[in-house]
């Protein structure tokens, strides 16, 4: 059978990966895909750099429409990036009848009703494996391999960014401000790190995955998003003497009202598996009523990890698009038509319905009758103390002092409730900063 033919549009880290990768394995790709599958066009602004990265043989234009309007391509990879730009040039070959392989989060968790209903209707297939997590076959994984299973929740830590600064401010007890300089050195952050440190990017990746574990279109929109950039080192260092890590997670659950979708740091018990994936590794924690808990680790960005999913992708379409649509696996797991329904019976919660429980720091005069003051208010907000914890941490509080910090570990509690509480506590004269509350997931 003659190769299958693909164009790419972009050709940086990840594009040149895709092309090396295939190059190299293409003798185990094609037995695997039954046929060979070539990259016969590149698009990119710099068309110097892309006739860099592939050499000669391989047309290359500026125009990613000249890919598009090409009839003898069959699949479009999309490493544009962003919501622009590639989102009209995702919808242009999609109307072209072309398949489309995206590592594009960002576009899928914004657009993605818009593109997969595009793609239903003109028989194509959107493949995005790239998309969470990197080259974790996590998509695969929930779309196919965990098909039995009611899933109940998911946890992940999607970003390799806040990982490798959440681990360096742990293991050298620095300060968010001064990781995230070092890591711009070392060129584990961006020049602008917003997406990652603000929670953005990992929002995306967890409700892809929110979309496909529970059959409910994607909706960014309705997702909680909360980044590391207010974590000090003292937090940190209080969670681990209380038996626990902090990690910034994606989580979606199921619960009896609907779902929750949210990305925030959360503290995680340190003798969970996923308490202990550091630096910039990605790690995705599935729970389903059959199979239980499953692990999934590995590089969630990069050149050829990254690459191994889009190629994951080529792949599947290389095997698939000659199958009737309808005998596909959907693009978001579950039959395009149950969505609906789906949406009708499980909403996205608001984070004032989501039950979790608490870690909070609050800084308060170190005098008689505070401690009960600020339990006296969780008593009657219902909220119960799992742990206590004052003046373990090096200098704060002691014989003499004025000030001192108290920690306070909750059991599970609906946010509404602890909001209304942290305002009553935070209105004591006695409480004399800004209370940290930082959720808390046992993930067990
Ligand atoms: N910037 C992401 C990360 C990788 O740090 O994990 C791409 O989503």
């Amino acid at each position: 059978m003659k190769p299958i033919q693909v164009g790419l549009l972009g050709i940086g880290t990840v594009g040149s990966g895709v092309f090396n990768v295939l190059q190299r394995n293409q003798e185990e790709i094609r037995r695997r895909a039954g046929r060979g599958i070539e990259i016969t066009m590149v698009a990119d602004l710099d068309v110097d750099r892309a006739r860099a990265a592939v050499g000669d043989g391989i047309e290359v234009v500026n125009d990613a429409r000249a890919i598009i309007a090409n009839p003898d391509i069959d699949i479009v990879i999309e490493l544009i990036g962003g919501y622009g730009i590639a989102r009209a040039l995702v919808l242009e070959a999609i109307a072209a009848g072309k398949h489309v392989v995206t590592a594009n989060k960002a576009l899928l968790a914004v657009h993605g009703t818009e593109i997969f209903a595009a793609a239903s209707a003109k028989g194509v297939m959107v493949a995005f494996e790239a998309a969470v997590a990197g080259g974790i076959p996590i998509i695969k994984a929930l779309r196919e391999g965990l098909t039995a299973n009611r899933i109940q929740w998911i946890a992940g830590i999607i970003n390799g960014t806040t990982n490798f600064i959440l681990s360096e401010m742990r293991s050298k007890g620095l300060d968010f401000d001064v990781v995230l300089k070092e890591a711009q050195r070392l060129g584990y952050a961006e020049a602008d790190p917003t997406f990652d440190i603000e929670g953005v990017d990992a929002a995306h990746k967890v409700t892809l995955m929110s979309a496909i574990a529970f059959g409910v279109p994607v909706q960014f929109d309705k997702a909680y998003v909360e980044g590391i950039t207010k974590l000090s080192a003292a937090d940190i260092k209080y969670a681990e003497q209380l038996g626990y890590r902090i990690k910034l997670l994606g989580i979606t659950k199921r619960v009896d009202k609907g779902v929750e979708l949210r990305v925030h740091p959360s503290l995680v018990p340190s003798k969970r598996l996923i308490a202990n994936v550091e630096g910039a590794m990605n790690a995705v924690v599935v729970q389903g009523d059959a199979v239980g808990t499953t692990l999934y680790y590995g590089k969630g960005a990069g050149s050829e990890p990254t690459a191994s999913a889009v190629i994951a992708d080529l792949v599947d379409i290389a095997r698939l698009h000659t199958a009737d649509p309808e005998h596909r696996v959907p693009h978001l797991a579950f039959q395009a038509h149950t969505l609906t329904d789906a949406m009708g019976t499980l909403p996205v919660l608001p984070m004032s319905e989501v039950v979790t429980s608490y870690y909070l720091r609050l800084s308060v005069a170190d005098q008689a009758g505070v401690l009960a003051k600020v339990t006296g208010l969780l008593a009657e907000a219902g909220v119960s103390i799992d742990a206590v914890l004052q003046r373990e941490a090096d200098e704060v509080g002691g014989e003499g002092a004025t000030q001192t910090d108290l920690i306070i570990l909750t059991h599970d509690t609906r946010e509404g409730t602890m909001d209304a509480v942290i305002a009553q506590m935070q209105a004591l004269p006695t409480v004399l900063a800004p209370i940290t509350r930082i959720r808390k997931e046992e993930l067990n």
